[in-house]
């Protein structure tokens, strides 16, 4: 059945993303194009210094990159993570989905992997990025590009890019490359993406059950609001996290665990920037 593109994504940044992803989707790509897209845009953007070129390196001065898509009309899904050189990791995950039978890659074997499949080395440092490891800015975010993108043919389409936890252990993978965790796409039910610490995220398969809350009748905004319930109800509000989601009709909701989550929507034409609801009374 036909549906009004709808595309939401994480952040302020996450305007450029939507913007990118509804231009793909007015040029006749897919669901699953778009989400590409609209991320390799911030992923080239030396001023997001959370995701690609620029973002935040790990504890030894190393640029390591998470990053996967998922379509939500196969259940397919693609992802690298710690990933090094490559200023596109959600290209390359889109690879590992169409090229490989894995799901997953990790280190040096993605890193082989992505230029056996053409991409092109280089240093994802910055002076900035590099001025602010050296300050070692400790207390930095996880400000992962999220995106979530309906299309006019009813496809579903999920992907999130990130640099992952600033200054982390080299090796550590956060949330953005697990599928389930920081993405989830089921053209039956609906798509989401999140943001925020993934050691969090990942433990309660958060994006997994924004869908399934989805498939049981809950609109977008209350799943999303129901799994930080079920977050908090163990964590209380030590945790900081954000999830967006869409469903197959094209509603969608947001929803932060405490204030200060921007996020961006492109829907007919206009895009918008707004300030996620959230549940708890304490900014993060
Ligand atoms: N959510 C991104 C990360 O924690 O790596």
């Amino acid at each position: 059945m036909a549906r009004i593109p709808v595309a939401v994504a994480t952040w302020r940044f996450g305007k450029e993303a939507v913007e990118d992803a509804a231009r793909v989707l007015r040029g006749g790509g897919n669901a699953l194009d778009a989400v590409e897209a609209g991320i390799r845009v911030v992923e080239a953007d030396p001023n997001v210094d959370t995701v690609g070129l620029g973002g935040a390196p790990n504890s030894e001065g190393v640029v390591e990159l998470d990053a996967a898509l998922m379509d939500g009309a196969t259940c397919r899904a693609g992802a690298v993570a710690a990933l090094r050189d490559i200023l596109h990791p959600i290209s390359v995950a889109r690879k590992v989905m169409e090229e490989t039978s894995h799901v997953l890659l990790a280190g040096e074997g993605a890193l082989r992997f992505a230029l056996e499949q053409g991409f092109r080395r280089q240093d994802l440092t910055t002076e900035k990025s590099r001025r602010k490891w050296r300050e070692w800015k400790q207390a930095r975010c996880h400000d992962t590009i999220g995106l979530v993108v309906l299309d006019g043919d009813g496809n579903l389409a999920a992907g999130c890019s990130t640099s992952g936890w600033a200054y982390k252990l080299p090796g550590r993978v956060g949330d953005s490359p697990i599928v389930g965790a920081g993405l989830y796409a089921d053209n039956e039910v609906g798509a989401a993406a999140a943001t925020g610490r993934g050691e969090d995220i990942m433990r309660y398969c958060s994006c997994f059950l924004v869908v399934e809350y989805m498939r049981q009748g809950l609109p977008p905004q209350e799943a999303c609001l129901a799994v930080l319930r079920r977050i908090y109800e163990r964590e209380g509000g030590k945790v900081q996290l954000c999830l967006i989601a869409l469903d197959k009709e094209g509603r969608y909701g947001t929803a932060g665990m405490k204030k200060g989550f921007p996020y961006a929507v492109h829907l007919e034409g206009r895009s918008l920037l707004l300030e996620a609801p959230y549940l708890v009374e304490t900014r993060g």
